[in-house]
């Protein structure tokens, strides 16, 4: 058996937050975020929340594939920045759709959280677990962001994307995925409380996202090639095979990086984190949906999709639309 996307869907909320409103902000301006980042605005959730970001997701992606929600066997949410720790997203996302005969459940792995819930599905699929999968990452990273700091303020959004996957007959491809905990302290973010039940207080600094940004960089441009190489033996495939790579949206000098290294020209990269910033596990289910609404995706076309983030994680998988 092999899994297939039937249908995509995403949501970002209404308020955009350019590069000139956040330099009011900050002291930072707009030349210097898009030719560090190639992000020009992201969107801001004021009202809504990383549950309701994903049903409008999941909801859209749902009616594509035209597909009721009593028909799930399986919701994933991949999401870092839910507003609420319980219930999980996941089970919140499917009272909210109806899908009641689905297990939930939410996959915390940052950037890397979309590929891994579609390594997820596609491995249930392909064992004849379940028939119908639904996967979503969801983030409202602005609960996370410190506001004050720079150096990260300017690299987030909020946003979630969906994808519903069934099982078809046929051979599917095998994923890759790694992490690495040692490198963990490159990306963090605490929880609200420590442990230290004399000492439970309220420190704005550590309890926001904390970023070596040339760490993560670093990382991204040496580890993201490689696992792209990596997948592609293990499914004796070439590059040339591949008609689009579908990276993560952190950073467009991440994406040239990739592309320069593997000598693949860089208009088989699309990007749209002008318009959206990082949305973390929504980036690449997001640029997902734009290509698929857009007819950019074609039948029968082969495509990469490539996590990196905190953890670190990083990962890759192959499939044919
Ligand atoms: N505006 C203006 N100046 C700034 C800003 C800003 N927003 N941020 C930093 N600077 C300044 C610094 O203070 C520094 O000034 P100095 O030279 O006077 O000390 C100078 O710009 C250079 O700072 P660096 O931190 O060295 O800038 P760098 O070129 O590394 O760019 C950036 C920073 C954009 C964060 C980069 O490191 C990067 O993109 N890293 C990858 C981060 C990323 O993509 N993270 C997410 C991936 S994982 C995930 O998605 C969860």
């Amino acid at each position: 058996m092999r899994a297939v996307i039937c249908g995509t869907g995403s949501a970002v909320p209404d308020k955009v937050l350019d590069n000139e409103e956040l330099s009011q902000m900050v002291d930072t301006n707009d030349e210097w975020i898009r030719e560090r980042t190639g992000i020009a605005r992201r969107h801001i959730a004021k009202k809504d929340t990383c549950v309701s970001l994903a049903v409008k997701a999941a909801k859209s992606a749902l009616e594509q594939a035209a597909i009721p929600a009593e028909d799930i066997d399986l919701l994933i949410v991949s999401t870092i920045s839910s507003n609420v720790v319980l219930p999980c997203t996941a089970c919140e996302v499917q009272k909210e759709i109806g899908a009641v005969h689905a297990a939930s459940y939410d996959l915390n792995a940052a950037c890397t959280g979309f590929v891994l819930a579609y390594q997820s599905a596609q491995s249930f699929l392909q064992a004849g677990f379940y028939r119908t999968v639904l996967i979503i990452g969801s983030e409202c990273l602005s609960n996370l962001v410190n506001w004050q700091d720079r150096g990260t303020c300017i690299l987030f959004g909020d946003g979630a994307g969906a994808a519903v996957l069934r099982a078809e007959s046929g051979n599917g491809y095998l994923p890759a995925a790694h992490s690495d905990g040692k490198k963990g302290v490159a990306l963090k973010c605490k929880s609200f409380f420590d442990g230290d039940m004399e000492n439970q207080r309220f420190r704005q600094e550590e309890y926001k996202m904390q970023m070596d940004g040339q760490e993560v960089f670093k990382f991204a441009v040496r580890q993201v090639p490689a696992v792209i190489m990596e997948v592609l033996e293990k499914n004796t495939l070439a590059l040339d095979d591949i008609d689009w790579m579908i990276l993560h949206q952190a950073n467009s000098r991440i994406v040239e990086a990739v592309s320069r290294h593997l000598k693949v020209p860089l208009a088989k990269f699309p990007m749209n984190m002008q318009e959206y910033g990082n949305t973390s596990s929504a980036s690449i289910p997001i640029l997902l949906d734009e290509m698929n609404r857009d007819g950019r995706l074609k039948k029968g076309q082969k495509i990469i999709l490539a996590g990196f983030g905190a953890g670190l994680t990083w990962g890759a998988s192959i499939l044919e639309w």
